[in-house]
C-alpha cells in the first residue's frame, strides 16, 4: 500500500506501453506461423508473460531480450503436449485464445489460472467449440477453469455470440484455421478487431462484413514483424488525469486509434475535452499521438455500439463522469461484472467512498458529477484498472487516498506509478 495526494497539474510527454491485446495475439500467431515472428514494443506486463509462457510449455522457443520479442514458430501442426498444466494466470485473453487453438490439436491439456480467472466465464467459448467438434469441459462443473480441452477434428460453423467480445470471436476464429470448412462469427456489436487484421497479415485468409467474420481453413501462416502500437487501455488513464486535473497539458505519444478501440476519445470529446488527434499513422493499426488539456467536462449518456470499443476504459470514465458537471448515464455494459472483478459493484463502492454521487444500475451506472472527492481507502480487488482509475481519482481528491492491492497495475502496465510521477512537477 502507499498513499496518493491530489495533485496541481500534470505536464510533460509520455509514451505508454506497448498493447496488451495485439502483444498476446503476436506471440500466439507467432508460435502457429512458419518461420520467426519479431515482436517490438512489446507489453512486458503479467498477462503477456503468461501467454508467452504457456507458450513455452507447448515447445515454442521463445526470446525475450530487451527491445524485442523473437518468436521461433512451428506452423499450425507444431505444437507439443505439454507437460504441465497450463497456467494463464489473471489473463482472460490468454485462456479463451489458446483455448481456441487447444480444441484442435491431436493432445489434451488442462489450463487454469488465479482466482480471479476460475470465477470468469469461460461458457461462452465453451459452447462454440463444442459445437465445432471439441471436446472441453470444465473441471469443477462450473462453466469456469480450470479446463480440460481434448483436440479433435473440428468443424466449420456459423456462431451467433450472444455478446460482443473479441475473445469469444478470436477463440473461434482461431479454432476455424484447423476446421474442415469455412467458419462465421456474427456478433450483436463488433468487438476489437485486432485478430481480424493481424491474422490476415500473418497470410488468413479473414474477411468481414457487418457484424460477421469469416475464416477459411488455412494450410500456413507465415512469420512476420509485428510492431505493436501504443496501449490506448493505458493511455487512457493519463487522457482523464490530463482532462481533470486542473492546469494540465499533456502530449501522449504513438497510441492505438483502431476504431474498435476508440471509443474513449469519441466520449472524452462529446463530453468537451480538449483532445488534439496529432501525426496519426494509418500503416497497419492506426496510431497518432495525443494532445490533452485541461477542460470542464459536462456529463453525457454512453450506451450502444459504442460499449464495446471503450469496455476496459470505462471505470477511468467513471473518474471523468464524477469529475464532470451534471449526470452521466452508462448503459449496455453489463460486460463491466465479468471483467477481473465486477466493475458496477467495484466502482461503486469505492466511488461512495470517495464522495461521488453513483449508483450500480443492472447494466451499468448513473453518476451525478461535480460532488467534491475527498481521499479514502481504496480496495483494488486486485484488478488492474480499478487501482490505476482510482489513482487518477485520488490526484482529483481532497486528502490521502490509499489504494490497496496496487501492485496488480503490474498485469498491463507495470510503470504506471514511474510515468506518473514523470508528469507530476
Ligand atoms: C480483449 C477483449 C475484451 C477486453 C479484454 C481484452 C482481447 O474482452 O475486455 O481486456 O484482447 O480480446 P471481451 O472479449 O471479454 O470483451
Amino acid at each position: 500500500m502507499s498513499n496518493i495526494q491530489r495533485n496541481e497539474a500534470l505536464r510533460g510527454e509520455i509514451t505508454v506501453p506497448g498493447d496488451k491485446s495485439i502483444s498476446h495475439r503476436a506471440v500466439m500467431f507467432g508460435s502457429l506461423a512458419d518461420g520467426l515472428t519479431e515482436v517490438t514494443n512489446f507489453l512486458q506486463g503479467a498477462d503477456c508473460l503468461s501467454t508467452i509462457e504457456c507458450f513455452r510449455s507447448l515447445g515454442i522457443e521463445i526470446e525475450n531480450t530487451p527491445g524485442r520479442i523473437l518468436i521461433h514458430g512451428k506452423g499450425l501442426h507444431g505444437l507439443q503436449a505439454p507437460s504441465i498444466v497450463l497456467d494463464a494466470g489473471n489473463s482472460g485473453t490468454t485462456t479463451r485464445l489458446i483455448s481456441g487453438i487447444l480444441a484442435a490439436q491431436p493432445f489434451e491439456t488442462t489450463l487454469t489460472g488465479d482466482a480471479s480467472i476460475q470465477k470468469r466465464p469461460m461458457r461462452r467459448i465453451m459452447e462454440p467449440l463444442s459445437m465445432m467438434g471439441a471436446d472441453i469441459t470444465s473441471l469443477n462443473n462450473n462453466d469456469c477453469a480450470p479446463l480440460h480441452i481434448k483436440g479433435s477434428r473440428l468443424h466449420g460453423i456459423h456462431y451467433h455470440s450472444k455478446v460482443a467480445s473479441a475473445q469469444v470471436k478470436s477463440a473461434i476464429l482461431l479454432a476455424g484455421l484447423y476446421a474442415d470448412a469455412e467458419t462465421k462469427v456474427t456478433e450483436p456489436v463488433v468487438s476489437r478487431n485486432h485478430s481480424e487484421i493481424m491474422l490476415r497479415y500473418f497470410g488468413a485468409n479473414v474477411k468481414t462484413e457487418g457484424t460477421t467474420a469469416h475464416i477459411s481453413p488455412e494450410p500456413r501462416l507465415t512469420g512476420q514483424c509485428v510492431r505493436v502500437p501504443g496501449d490506448i487501455s493505458s493511455a487512457a488513464y493519463f487522457i482523464a488525469a490530463g482532462l481533470c486535473v486542473p492546469g494540465s497539458e499533456l502530449l501522449i505519444k504513438n497510441v492505438g486509434i483502431n476504431p474498435t478501440r476508440d471509443g474513449i476519445l469519441r466520449i472524452a470529446l462529446a463530453m468537451g475535452g480538449n483532445i488534439t488527434i496529432l501525426n496519426e499513422n494509418h500503416d497497419g493499426e492506426p496510431t497518432a499521438d495525443l494532445l490533452v488539456k485541461y477542460s470542464r467536462l459536462h456529463g453525457i449518456t454512453i450506451k450502444g455500439d459504442i460499449i464495446p470499443t471503450l469496455i476496459d476504459e470505462l471505470p477511468v470514465i467513471n473518474i471523468m463522469a464524477a469529475a464532470a458537471e451534471g449526470t452521466t448515464v452508462i448503459q449496455d455494459a453489463a460486460e463491466l461484472k465479468v471483467k477481473e472483478s465486477n466493475r458496477i459493484d467495484v466502482m461503486v463502492e469505492n466511488l461512495t467512498a470517495m464522495g461521488a454521487d453513483i449508483t450500480g444500475t443492472e447494466d451499468g451506472m448513473i453518476i451525478e458529477g461535480g460532488k467534491p472527492l475527498h481521499g479514502a481507502v481504496i480496495d483494488s480487488h486486485l484488478d488492474h484498472r480499478i487501482a490505476m482509475s482510482f489513482t487518477v481519482a485520488a490526484l482529483l481528491a481532497k486528502g490521502e487516498t490509499t489504494i490497496k492491492g496496487r501492485d496488480c497495475i503490474n498485469i498491463s502496465y507495470p510503470s504506471f506509478y514511474e510515468d506518473l510521477e514523470t508528469l507530476r512537477r
